[in-house]
């Protein structure tokens, strides 16, 4: 198995100041940065668009993880591999054609991913999980930082566990939404290799951004 991946979202960080923001976390250990784009039609908030990726590109080296919650979304993601995203994620209900989706996203060369709202079943990824390089699970609804973790959800990333074990392919299982300290152990015991946390990741300012990431990463 993976060393875990921590991927702090900076929808939870300082808007004011978000290259310091992103370079604060990459400093205290970040692996990825998550970039969380909505569109207040998808989802019920309005957050970044690509001129924003573009910005804070300079700021790290780390891997780009954008989030997309936006639909329709395939007219944007050109916009988005060429502002710096290294990992695009899409939601299988923002697109008629989920398929023709990845599909874009590999041609752009960038890593595609699909993401699995709470009450999305696994099955859609029945005939896309041979394109995928990352799954991402949702365990709030997607729209803001700061819900609790659905406690479901843990059975779907054991779920999809075994199934990218069946796959034999080299797929990251990512889960996003009220990861703290407790539920990171859970989620990572059910099977996740890389975790999202906004609140958890910023609570305290930037001096306790290295020691939030440890333990996130139960190293605590
Ligand atoms: C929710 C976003 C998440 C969110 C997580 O729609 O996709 O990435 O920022 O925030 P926390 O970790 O605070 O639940
Ligand atoms: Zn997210």
């Amino acid at each position: 198995t993976k060393p875990i991946r921590i991927a702090p979202s900076i929808l939870s960080a300082d808007f004011a100041k978000l290259g310091e923001e992103v370079r604060a976390v990459d400093n205290a250990g970040a692996d990825w940065i998550h970039v969380d784009v909505m569109d207040g039609h998808f989802v019920p908030n309005i957050t970044i668009g690509p001129a924003v990726v573009k910005a804070l590109r300079p700021h790290s080296e780390k891997t780009f993880d954008v989030h997309l919650m936006i639909s329709p979304v395939d007219a944007y993601l050109e916009e988005f591999a060429e502002a710096g995203a290294d990992i695009l994620t899409v939601h299988p209900e923002a697109g008629a054609h989920t398929h023709r989706t990845i599909q874009t996203i590999k041609a752009l060369g960038k890593k595609a991913g699909l993401s699995l709202n709470p009450g999305t079943p696994t099955n859609v990824l029945d005939y896309l999980i041979d394109e995928l390089d990352l799954i991402l699970v949702m365990s709030v609804n997607p729209g803001f930082g700061g819900q609790s973790f659905i406690d479901s959800q843990l059975r779907k990333i054991e779920d999809i566990r075994r199934r990218i074990d069946a796959s034999g392919r080299d797929i990251d299982l990512e889960v996003d939404g009220g990861i703290n300290a407790d539920t990171s152990q859970r989620v990572r015991d059910a099977g996740a290799d890389a975790l999202v946390a906004g609140s958890a990741t910023f609570k305290g300012g930037p001096s306790a951004y290295a020691d939030n990431i440890a333990a996130l990463r139960g190293e605590e």
